[in-house]
């Protein structure tokens, strides 16, 4: 983290790594449950994992928490580039509690310019679970959002034939039958819904099921119209995962997965993971095995389309005020 030639870093000030910290919060996470904790000390900004938010049924190895935390951890770089800083990350850096994740310097060597439309980026990202329009998303431009995923040291493969994608809608299903006879998981995840408070999701942004498709739903009955609740034949779908199936990959495909979605949501594409199928680890085994053609372990499907243009904007998610996830 060395300056130009005789030029010393700048480093942020408090009031800057606050609004960072605010605009890293409104990154993506597992049943909006934010299972982060970032802590200001000496300098150096620290982000934890705060596991009393993990979901223990459905996430006992805490996967999907800790890819919460690294699209977290990359909304921070991001807003600090877009806001004209610089960031120096230390993933999983020894010496700290279990928790720890990663340590990140913000400063600067020059001025730069801040980005306005970056900013509001950030902002209008979401997780539309509206049915996608019929016209899949071409080829080249499913490559071009897995070719970011790359410098993070994460794998992105697109499932694009229709044997594969179908083979992925039968495990998916397979995957949701499981789950069904799992009161643990249903439980759980009822707990996250329409919690009326800073977490969690809103009815209005759950599928709207038909009574005999309730089951098949993921989530209890909400009231958002128009839904699909498998994977249908237009939609595109993305693997992401790594090498290795533990905390440093989960941390990195998260940053990939922030990465994604917002390069996604500037071309006017909509992003709705769809973890399921990688929670049951029978049918994640499955995946790697008959459905990937390159070899890695996936953490993450998502799927990709487009929203019909016009379409009524929908409620945000909340996010927890700053004071109960940021310590100083
Ligand atoms: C690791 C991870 C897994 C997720 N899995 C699902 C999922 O299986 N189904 C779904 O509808 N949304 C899923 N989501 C989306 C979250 O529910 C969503 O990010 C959260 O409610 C916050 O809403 P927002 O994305 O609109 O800000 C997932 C998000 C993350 C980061």
């Amino acid at each position: 983290m060395s300056g130009r030639l005789g030029t010393r870093p700048e480093q942020a000030p408090p009031a800057v790594i606050e609004r960072l910290v605010s605009l890293a919060c409104l990154a993506p996470s597992v049943h909006n449950t934010q299972p982060w904790r970032w802590r200001y000390d000496a300098g150096a900004l620290e982000l934890c994992a705060d596991l009393t938010r993990r979901l223990p049924a459905e996430d006992p190895r805490g996967r999907n928490l800790t890819i919460s935390c690294g699209a977290a951890l990359h909304h921070l770089q991001f807003a600090a580039r877009a806001l004209g800083w610089e960031t120096s990350v230390a993933p999983l850096p020894a010496g700290g509690p279990d928790t720890l994740l990663a340590r990140v310097a913000v400063f600067r060597t020059v001025r730069h310019g801040v980005a306005r439309g970056d900013i509001d980026l950030l902002r209008s990202r979401c997780t539309d679970r509206r049915r996608f329009t019929a016209w899949p998303v071409p080829a080249d431009r499913l490559d071009d959002l897995c070719d970011r995923a790359g410098p993070w040291g994460v794998h992105a493969e697109p499932v694009t034939t229709d044997a594969a994608r179908f083979r992925l809608e039968l495990l998916a299903n397979r995957a949701l039958s499981f789950l069904e006879v799992e009161g643990r998981r249903l439980l759980e995840q009822d707990r996250w819904i329409d919690r009326d408070g800073p977490d969690g999701i809103p009815l209005e942004l759950l599928p709207d099921a038909p009574e005999p498709l309730h089951a098949r739903s993921r989530f209890r009955t909400g009231v958002l119209e128009d839904t699909r609740l498998v994977i249908h034949s237009g939609d595109r779908v993305i693997a992401l995962g790594g090498a290795r199936d533990d905390v440093g990959s989960w941390l990195r495909t998260g940053e990939a997965l922030s990465d994604l979605w917002l390069e996604a949501t500037r071309a006017g594409m909509s992003v709705i993971p769809m973890s399921q199928p990688i929670e049951v680890e029978s049918t994640r085994h499955e995946i790697a095995r008959t459905v990937l053609t390159s070899r890695f372990e996936p953490h993450v499907l998502v799927r990709v389309g487009w929203q019909a243009i016009g379409r009524r904007d929908l409620p945000r998610t909340p996010r927890r005020p700053l004071h109960d996830v940021f310590l100083r």
